[in-house]
């Protein structure tokens, strides 16, 4: 596995082209970081010749200035060793002024509905972030297909948005949600969760599943979904919900009746760490259509 810390070496590498599977990520590994890396692995052997390259960048434009920019996991070493087990052929892994150089003054944004609502009511500027860094990562490693994660599915979209908008030639590659035993979506966050709290968020996939049963079974009321959401959480003292969505997939507004393929997502606050989670509905499979 090859160790790229600068954009000459990932130039130099010369893995870029046809072939090249990209993950990018901000490090602190977990299951479903790997699920991307498996997908990406198991495309790029089918192709035959194909190559996989992980990031990992913790990007500081993405967090607010009260988030936990600082106290978010850092375990490079742990990292490096989870991937060189998943056979992944390099890691970019740049210091902060690699990618942000003094000067740096460039922000890649999408602008409408996509990115005013759901996280972006909560996290303002923080999409702006996310598109800045993957746009750049894109010109950095310039791979022929990009893996994310359809926990985080508003990122997923504004970045399909990015790569619609501006003709990025990658195809994006959604991933489902890698998820704990009893149902709690992974992510590097739950670290942060006491073991109150963490037994608490096993009440936010069973609400979503409780939803999709009922969309499963006919409704289409996005009103009555979305409530159905809000009582089964509202059962969990510990758990204090910030918004509950029935939205439609092109542009995250919210359904009155669901008439085509929604998101159904919400955010909490579990203690003092915020989770995210959704369940896609209506979709053909088990992924969106994205490009
Ligand atoms: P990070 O939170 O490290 O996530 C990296 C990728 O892993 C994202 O595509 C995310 O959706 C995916 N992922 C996280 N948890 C997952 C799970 N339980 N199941 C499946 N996929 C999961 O998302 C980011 O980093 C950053 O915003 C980034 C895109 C790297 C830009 O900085």
């Amino acid at each position: 596995m090859d160790r790229l810390e600068t954009v000459d070496q990932v130039r130099a590498w010369g893995g870029s082209g046809p072939d090249l599977g990209f993950v990018p990520t901000m490090g602190a590994l977990h299951a479903g970081h790997l699920a991307l890396v498996e997908q990406a692995h198991s495309d790029s052997t089918r192709i035959g010749s194909g190559r996989v390259i992980v990031s990992i960048f913790v990007n500081p434009l993405q967090f607010g200035p009260n988030e936990d920019l600082e106290r978010y996991p850092r375990d490079l070493e742990g990292d490096l060793r989870q991937l060189a087990e998943a056979k992944v052929d390099a890691v970019f892994f740049p210091k902060l002024d690699e990618i942000y150089p003094d000067g740096f003054a460039t922000t890649v944004q999408v602008d409408g509905p996509l990115t005013e609502r759901l996280e972006a009511a909560s996290r303002p500027g923080h999409f702006a972030g996310v598109t800045t860094v993957v746009a750049k990562l894109f010109q950095i490693v310039q791979p022929a297909r990009s893996y994310f994660g359809m926990k985080d599915a508003q990122q997923l979209l504004v970045i399909a948005k990015m790569v619609r908008d501006l003709a990025i030639p990658t195809a994006l590659v959604p991933v489902p949600t890698v998820r704990e035993p009893d149902g709690l979506a992974m992510s590097s966050r739950n670290a942060y969760l006491t073991p109150q709290a963490r037994a608490a968020a096993a009440a936010i996939p069973r609400a979503l599943d409780s939803a999709a049963e009922l969309y499963e079974g006919g409704e289409r009321d996005a009103g009555r979904l979305r409530q159905s959401v809000e009582t089964a959480l509202g059962n969990e003292p510990l758990l204090r919900p910030q918004y509950v969505s029935c939205a439609r997939l092109d542009t995250l507004e919210e359904w009155d009746k669901v008439e085509g393929a929604a998101l159904l997502s919400l955010a909490v606050e579990a203690g003092q760490t915020r989770l995210i989670d959704n369940r896609w509905l209506g979709l053909a499979g088990d992924r969106p259509e994205l490009n």
